[in-house]
């Protein structure tokens, strides 16, 4: 492991107490981190789209927000679709894909080791399942609600 790696997982199992009880490693805490950043900066600049979302700037992040907006139900081409339709209202519990029945590992960090380990595997599942959801890439401030929820999932 390069030097800056240690010191960067050392520095998160300090701030992160959550990592002595071997929940969410030092890893998925970087990666969330990280998106967050890039979320609040981005969140910054998000133009009000026609329904006046985005340009929130002010607003944080908030685990409440971010349930809600996992839980929220969308009706669309006759289907009832939400994030817990596949993941399940309890992030921690195993899924299964509402089209193909298969089963889906936890979403959430604290139940599955191999969530939020990849920043680019994340924003790829974010944007393809918000475009499947809303027919649009989810903006900063609902992905960056989204993360603060599911870090607080323990
Ligand atoms: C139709 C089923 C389905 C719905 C609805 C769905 N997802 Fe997913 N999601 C999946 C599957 C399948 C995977 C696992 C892909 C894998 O692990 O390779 C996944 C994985 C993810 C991941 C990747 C996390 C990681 O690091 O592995 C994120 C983030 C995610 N989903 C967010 C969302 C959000 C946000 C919503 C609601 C807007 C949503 N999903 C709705 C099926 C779904």
């Amino acid at each position: 492991m390069k030097k800056s790696h240690l010191l960067l997982a050392l520095a998160g199992a300090i701030a992160f107490p959550v990592c002595a009880q071997g929940t969410v490693s030092a890893q998925q805490i970087e990666v969330m981190d990280k998106l967050l950043a890039v979320y609040v900066a981005a969140a910054k600049i998000e133009v009000k789209d026609e329904k006046g979302r985005g340009n929130v700037s002010d607003k944080p992040f908030t685990v409440e927000e971010g349930r809600r907006f996992y839980l929220v139900r969308r009706t669309w081409q006759s289907g009832d679709y939400t994030c817990s339709g596949c993941h399940t209202e309890d992030p921690k519990k195993e899924g299964k894909h509402i089209k193909t029945k298969l089963p889906l590992k936890p979403l959430a960090p604290s139940a599955n080791p191999e969530r939020f380990i990849n920043a680019n595997k994340v924003e790829a599942n974010f944007t393809a399942h918000c475009m499947d959801l809303h027919e649009r890439d989810c903006t900063a401030f609902e992905k960056g609600n989204l993360i603060t929820y599911l870090k607080s999932v323990k």
